[in-house]
């Protein structure tokens, strides 16, 4: 995600806020800039890659009269990562810096370029700061144009407005992205997240969705956005030591990630829905065709992401879909069919294998489609097109969100495909966007629960020698994936397995000391595995059947059984995903192991 901070005060404003910037860092970026207004004049300055750059820029200019500034590190979605892109944008008097997705921008670049406003950016942020420009009126305060342009963005959003007019005062706002108030004494802060300004001040205001800021070194004043009433706000002493303020509050970025999913899946949806979310758009394919056969290729974690969405891209969009690990792929003479596309998914856009894999499908001509949350990463630059997943950066080594956003993802394609083809049931489209609407909320609420479930499982079997992770479907890529986890967090040797296929040779292994994990959703393969389950459990082998309610439907004395909220169809696959990945994580910190960093990984293999 983008980082923001905005500082008025008695200090140097510049070095303060680079230095906020830096503590910012971690959070992934791939550009950054500053605005400043120094004697009466606002200046910008911005620099493409690493902070360094930007501060190269700023030593060979007197920067130290300003007092008030405001900067950002971008983590880019619309539009490469460079320096014009960067943020600060201006519109006249005005400079902004933004985190978010500003979803209807399109329609207000045309009307703003009707109106004369020539822009020079690829970036919807440069939109909204010429509407907050625009709707300048003589004698209407900067905060009423402010909160008019916010009212008319549609998406999530933390913003921070600058005005060469009102030098030592700072307007910010906020919705769906995290934006705090740091208070000081002759001095006030906003930002995205406390390490920005954690060493000047642990005195902090939370701001909430719907609320618009005006800070001046010995004020601030928060309003609603919709009226502008002022609102009353508690402060709050933060504690935390730097490191843990970084993973906001959570013990390690890998948890911080499994509960970013609810806000993943909302940011994979934004601009992916129609304005009356009646129907998926997916810009990036509306000049293509529809792909008559499908190749997805991929190692890891992104692997088990191509394997869950085929289903859905054969039964909705009707297209045949074959998944392949990529470094089995670029290895064999692949027969790839005229016209079919290779769909390469790599949340670093960097693995090797992946990278391989797709310029053997580039030299045997077939169109190529990436699905990947690095924008501007090798595998970017060589596909003929892109969709970026939009997760946020992903620290910790051991995929979570990026896997939750490329199956998000994927299920979207799935039914732009069939919307396209026609192939999607009457009535089912209005269902199925109906239940995503509703998933970030459900998933958000489920979270908890899920983590104290796992926690009580990780103290039952953090300590065996092995285990099996089964399922049938689309849960048989979530057994792969709640294996992969156990083995790369907590070292344990855990298998994933077509739970159909354990009566062909796996299930000798079955004894009392080699429990299995096995997945029974609610769905038509249901009886099925209930049957597998039960197959497991007569030859002695323990079972933690992670189920949907009703737990009576399992029709048997199931001893243990992980009780996960139902949802509709395959939107069940969001609930079980936490549920393994949260399961893996506390076996993981109970052995005491390096979460964020387990040995022998790496977040990018750009190694064979
Ligand atoms: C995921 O937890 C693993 N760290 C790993 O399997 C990863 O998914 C794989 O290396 C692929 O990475 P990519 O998505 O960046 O291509």
């Amino acid at each position: 995600m983008c980082g923001i901070i905005g500082y008025t005060g008695h200090r140097p404003a510049v070095p303060v806020v680079v230095e906020g910037l830096k503590r910012l860092e971690y959070r992934g970026y791939d550009s950054a800039g500053i605005g400043f207004v120094q004697n009466q004049d606002l200046h910008v300055v911005r620099a493409a890659g690493k902070l360094v750059n930007l501060e190269e820029k700023l030593a060979s200019l007197d920067v130290f009269l300003a007092t008030s500034a405001v900067g950002h590190t971008r983590w880019a979605t619309h539009g490469a990562p460079t320096e014009s892109n960067a943020h600060p944008h201006r519109a006249g008097s005005l400079c902004l810096v933004h985190n978010g997705i500003f979803e209807n921008y399109e329609e207000y670049r045309r009307l703003l370029q009707s109106r004369g406003h020539v822009f020079s950016s690829e970036t919807e942020t440069e939109v909204l700061t010429a509407l907050v420009a625009d709707e300048r009126k003589p004698g209407l305060p900067l905060l009423d144009a402010f909160a008019r342009a916010l009212r008319k963005a549609h998406g999530a959003y933390a913003v921070a407005l600058m005005d060469q007019s009102e030098p030592d005062a700072i307007y910010a706002a906020r919705r769906s992205a995290p934006l705090l108030l740091g208070i000081g004494a002759g001095e006030n802060y906003v930002a995205s997240d406390i390490p920005a300004f954690l060493p000047y001040t642990r005195n902090v205001v939370f701001l909430e969705d719907g609320e618009i800021i005006r800070i001046t070194p010995s004020s601030w004043q928060i309003f609603s956005l919709e009226d502008l009433r002022p609102l009353p706000k508690s402060t709050h002493h933060i504690n935390w030591d730097m490191q843990s303020a970084q993973k906001g509050g959570f013990r390690h970025f890998m948890l911080k990630e499994i509960f970013e999913q609810p806000r993943a899946i909302a940011d994979c949806m934004a601009g992916r829905l129609n304005a009356a979310h009646t129907a998926v758009v997916i810009p990036e394919l509306e000049s293509s065709p529809l792909p008559p056969r499908l190749r997805i290729i991929a190692c890891g974690t992104s692997f088990h992401a191509g394997l869950w969405a085929m289903p859905l891209l054969e039964e909705w969009a009707r297209i045949p879909t074959c998944v392949e690990i990529a470094s089995e792929f670029r290895y064999r003479n692949p027969l790839l069919m005229p016209g079919e596309t290779a769909l390469v998914i790599s949340q670093s856009g960097e693995t090797a294998d992946t990278l391989a894999a797709l310029r053997i499908a580039r030299e045997c001509r077939c169109p190529t489609l990436a699905l990947c949350n690095v924008v501007g990463s090798s595998i970017t630059r060589e596909t003929d097109a892109v969709i970026y997943t939009q997760a946020g950066p992903e620290i910790s080594v051991a995929s979570t969100k990026a896997l939750c956003s490329q199956m998000l993802v994927l299920l979207l394609l799935a039914l732009y495909w069939g919307q396209r083809r026609g192939s999607l049931p009457s009535g089912f489209l209005p269902e199925a966007l109906q239940a995503l609407a509703a998933l970030p909320a459900q998933l958000e609420a489920a979270l908890p629960a899920l983590q104290t479930e796992a926690r009580a499982l990780a103290q039952k079997y953090a300590s065996v020698a092995g285990m099996f992770f089964l399922g049938r479907g689309q849960s048989y890529p979530l057994a792969l994936e709640g294996a992969l986890k156990v083995k790369e967090l907590s070292y344990i040797h855990a298998e994933g397995y077509a739970a159909g296929e354990m009566k062909h040779g796996p299930i000798a292994l079955i004894e009392p000391e080699f429990p299995s994990f096995i997945l029974v959703p609610h769905d038509s393969l249901f009886t099925k595995s209930r049957s597998n389950l039960e197959e497991v459990q007569a030859r002695g082998g323990p079972v933690i059947a992670l189920t949907n309610p009703p737990k009576s439907d399992l029709n048997l004395a199931v001893p243990q059984t992980w009780i996960i909220p139902d949802a509709w169809g395959p939107l069940k696959g969001f609930f079980f995903l936490p549920a393994l990945q949260l399961f893996s994580y506390e076996a993981a910190t109970r052995l005491g192991k390096d979460v964020d960093q387990p040995r022998n990984l790496a977040k990018s293999v750009t190694v064979e």
